[in-house]
C-alpha cells in the first residue's frame, strides 16, 4: 500500500481519538481510512498549490484579499467603538511562517505589531495561500443549518468574526457559490442539533450556519470562540458543497461535499479564552493542540489548520477577535460517503440519522428545489 507509513503513524495518533465524545460509536477503521486517503490527497494538493503561487493574477487575488481583510479589520472596531491603537496580538509574521513551515511545530508564535508595521506583514500575503487538509467530519454534522452569517444566538463568549476565502488547489482561482457549513461547541463544550447525551439536542441550533461564497470565494461568519470538550484541542468544523443550489426555506439542497476540514487555534489564544468567564467554568481537562491526534497529522509542513488572527482590541480580548484564513481545496472531488450525517433538520426541528451509528454514511439529502 502506497501510504503506509504514514498510515502506522496515526494508527498510534488515533488511538486516543475514540474517547473524543463519550457516547460517540464512530466506526473507528473506517475513521483510520478516511484520515490516511485525505492525508494522501493534502500531500498532492499542497504540491498543486505551491506552482501557481506566483501567478499574476493569484498575486492580485492575494493583494484583493489584504485590503479586504484590512477593511474588515477597520469595520469590526468601528462598529464595536474601538480605537484604542496599542500593538495587536497577531499571529506569526512571514519570517514566523517560514519557520514554521520549515519546522512543522511552532504553533504558538505570537507577534506584537505596532501601528508602523506594514498591513501586508498582517493581513497579506504569504502566509495565506494556506492548505488546509480534508479532516476527519466528527459525529455532529447536522444536515439542513439555516443560511446565516450570525450563529451566536446571544449565547456568552468571546465574539469570533472568522473569514474564509476558497480557492481551486489547482489554480488557486476562488471558487465562488460554495456553500459552507461551519459548525462548534459553545463555551460549555455543547453542540446543538444532535441527541447524543450531553449535547443540546435535535431542537437547538445554536453555533451552526451556512453561508455561500461570494464572487472572490469568500464567506464570513459571526460565531463565538469555541469552547473545549473531553479529549479533543479546541476547534471548529467546516464542509463544503459545490454545485448546491439554495431553497426558499433558507436552506441548500444537492452539491457534492468537497472538502471537509477542522479549523485549530493558536494555543496562546485558546489559554487567553479559557481563562475568561464563561469559558473558564468548563471543569472538563483541556486537551492542548500538541495532545490532539488530529492536528497532529493535520499540521505537518504541507499544511496550516491554524487560521491568522489579530484581536479587535489588544487590551480587551472581550470585544473579540478577527480570524482569517484560505482553504484550498479540489472542488472536483466527492467526499459524500465521509460525510456522515448525525441528524437532518426538517420543518419540525431535526430528527436523527439512524444510519449513523452503524457507519452508514449519508442520508441523502433533499433532492430537489
Ligand atoms: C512574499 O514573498 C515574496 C517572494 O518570496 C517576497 O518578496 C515578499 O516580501 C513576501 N511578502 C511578505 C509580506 O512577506
Ligand atoms: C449576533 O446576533 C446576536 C443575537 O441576535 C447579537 O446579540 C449579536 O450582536 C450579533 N453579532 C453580530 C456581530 O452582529
Ligand atoms: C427546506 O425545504 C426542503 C425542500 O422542500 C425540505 O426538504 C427541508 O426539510 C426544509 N428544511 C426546513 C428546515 O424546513
Amino acid at each position: 500500500m502506497l501510504f503506509k507509513a504514514s498510515f502506522t503513524i496515526l494508527l498510534a495518533a488515533l488511538g486516543e481519538l475514540a474517547l473524543g465524545h463519550p457516547g460517540e460509536k464512530h466506526d473507528r477503521r473506517m475513521a483510520l481510512q478516511e484520515a490516511n486517503m485525505r492525508h494522501a490527497f493534502a500531500n498532492v494538493n499542497s504540491q498543486a498549490l505551491s506552482k501557481c503561487d506566483s501567478a499574476p493574477e493569484i498575486q492580485q487575488r492575494k493583494e484583493r484579499a489584504m485590503k479586504r481583510r484590512l477593511a474588515t479589520f477597520h469595520r469590526l472596531r468601528a462598529e464595536r467603538g474601538i480605537t484604542d491603537d496599542t500593538p495587536h496580538l497577531h499571529r506569526r509574521n512571514a519570517a514566523q511562517f517560514a519557520k514554521w513551515a520549515a519546522t512543522s511545530h511552532d504553533r504558538t508564535g505570537t507577534l506584537a505589531f505596532t501601528p508602523s508595521t506594514p498591513t501586508s506583514e498582517i493581513f497579506g500575503a504569504n502566509s495565506t495561500c494556506i492548505l488546509t487538509p480534508d479532516n476527519i467530519i466528527g459525529p455532529y454534522y447536522v444536515l439542513g443549518s439555516q443560511i446565516r452569517r450570525n450563529i451566536t444566538e446571544s449565547l456568552p463568549g468571546i465574539p469570533l468574526h472568522l473569514e474564509i476565502q476558497f480557492v481551486d488547489v489547482r489554480t488557486c482561482t476562488p471558487q465562488p457559490a460554495l456553500f459552507i457549513d461551519l459548525w462548534q461547541c459553545n463555551a460549555a463544550g455543547v453542540y446543538s442539533g444532535v441527541s447524543a447525551a450531553g449535547q443540546g439536542g435535535l431542537k437547538s441550533t445554536f453555533l451552526r450556519g451556512v453561508q455561500q461564497s461570494d464572487a472572490d470565494g469568500v464567506v464570513a461568519f459571526d460565531t463565538l470562540f469555541p469552547g473545549h470538550y473531553q479529549g479533543r484541542a479546541t476547534h471548529q468544523h467546516i464542509t463544503v458543497h459545490v454545485g448546491a443550489k439554495q431553497l426558499a426555506n433558507n436552506t441548500y439542497a444537492g452539491g457534492a461535499v468537497t472538502h471537509i476540514s477542522q479549523l485549530f487555534f493558536d494555543q496562546a489564544l485558546i489559554d487567553k479564552v479559557e481563562a475568561t468567564a464563561p469559558y473558564s467554568a468548563n471543569r472538563v481537562a483541556r486537551t492542548p493542540n500538541a495532545r490532539d491526534g488530529y492536528t497532529g497529522y493535520a499540521a505537518t509542513a504541507a499544511y496550516d489548520p491554524f487560521p491568522e488572527y489579530v484581536l479587535l482590541d489588544a487590551r480587551d480580548l472581550s470585544k473579540g477577535v478577527f480570524m482569517w484564513l484560505e482553504v484550498a481545496f479540489d472542488p472536483r472531488v466527492d467526499y459524500g460517503q465521509y460525510a456522515t450525517v448525525a441528524a437532518v433538520v426538517g420543518p419540525d426541528g431535526g430528527r436523527d440519522n439512524p444510519g449513523f451509528n452503524l457507519g452508514k454514511a449519508v442520508t441523502p439529502p433533499p433532492t430537489h428545489g
